[in-house]
């Protein structure tokens, strides 16, 4: 995504624009990893089946509710830093590194569990990127943002390792 300089260059919030824009794009990356994973965790709870479809449809609308309110706070986030924020498939697709789920093969619940568990720790080693990159610039908003973001996923990844334990 081009995105010119123009657009932050008056902005004082202690930090240059060109960390800003540093940042911003770390945060875009992670914007489109806890959206797939939304979509994703979304589409579980709509299609488990089995023993367990009580307690992981509701475990996986209570991970999917949460991610949607960080979607929100990274995209502001972004925003508050002077770039604009992505919000299309497209653009989510081409900057993720998580795998959307496979519409034509619906997998078994505990197949499920293994791949959000993954999905929740890629999540965790993509924060750690961006929160080194957020750190070295300074950014003490997106910093906090991205340790609150990872300390989230590793709570979700035990509760999602528990379910086959
Ligand atoms: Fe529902």
């Amino acid at each position: 995504m081009v995105e010119t300089m123009t657009n932050v260059k008056n902005m004082d919030i202690g930090l240059g624009a060109k960390n800003r824009k540093h940042v911003a794009q770390a945060l875009k990356i992670f914007l489109a990893d806890t959206y797939t994973l939304y979509l994703k965790t979304q589409n579980y709870h709509w299609n488990v089946k089995g023993k367990l479809f009580q307690p992981l449809h509701q475990e996986f609308e209570k991970q999917y509710r949460e991610l949607a309110e960080a979607v929100d706070t990274i995209a502001e986030q972004i925003r508050a830093l002077g770039l604009s924020a992505p919000g299309s498939y497209k653009s989510f697709a081409q900057m993720t590194s998580i795998d959307e789920a496979d519409d034509s093969n619906v997998i078994k619940a505990e197949e499920m569990i293994n791949q959000l568990t993954q999905d929740n720790e890629t999540v965790i080693k993509n924060a750690g990127n961006a929160l080194k990159i957020a750190q070295d610039a300074e950014d003490e908003g997106s910093a906090d943002l991205l340790i609150e973001r990872i300390r989230s996923h590793e709570k979700t990844a035990w509760m999602l390792r528990s379910f086959t334990a």
